[in-house]
């Protein structure tokens, strides 16, 4: 079990396309016990693979409340197989975006397709909080950031912002 370094926008390998996963094997399963250790001390609710350099299709996720057992998932190309026409606006944040929050548009409820850490072939139907935590990661896996769905304006203000941050982090 390790802390990853978790790497900040702009970044290519946040913009590029994570590859399939043929076999979940040992690193895999390591690899994701890594990063659900990353997310939670960050403290975030979702990670994915891209997010600390690796071009691979995982992602964690743990939704629980603060005073709830922790539920951490993990899932191994992860796809959406179906959206909810119903649309829900919510706040979203990304480790990779630090500070910024926004509320972003999407739909309310998804059903996903997965493997879990033992390969296993897993369907889930997600609402509230999950569905919005799995789109966003699942947009990782494309390159796809939260920012990406605000306006262009607001999108290039945080992008913009962030890259001041990391570089005056990088001088520091
Ligand atoms: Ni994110």
């Amino acid at each position: 079990m390790a802390e990853l370094p978790i790497l900040i926008a702009p970044d290519p390998r946040l913009r590029g396309k994570a590859k399939s996963v043929t076999t979940v094997d040992a690193r895999v399963r390591r690899l994701m016990d890594d990063m659900l250790d990353t997310m939670y001390a960050a403290p975030g609710i979702g990670l994915a693979a891209p997010q600390v350099g690796v071009m691979e299709r995982i992602v964690v996720v743990d939704v629980s409340g603060k005073n709830e057992p922790s539920a951490p998932m993990r899932l191994v190309n992860p796809a959406i197989v179906w959206r909810s026409e119903e649309t829900e606006a919510g706040e979203e944040g990304c480790l990779s975006i630090p500070e910024h929050y926004a509320d972003v548009t999407r739909p309310a409820r998804v059903r996903v397709t997965y493997q879990d850490e033992k390969g296993t072939a897993r369907e889930i139907e997600a609402d509230d909080l999950l569905a919005r935590c799995l789109q966003h990661e699942i947009d990782h896996l494309d390159g796809v950031l939260f920012v990406d769905h605000l306006s262009k304006l607001k999108r290039d203000m945080i992008l913009r912002k962030t890259q001041k941050l990391k570089k005056s982090k990088a001088s520091a």
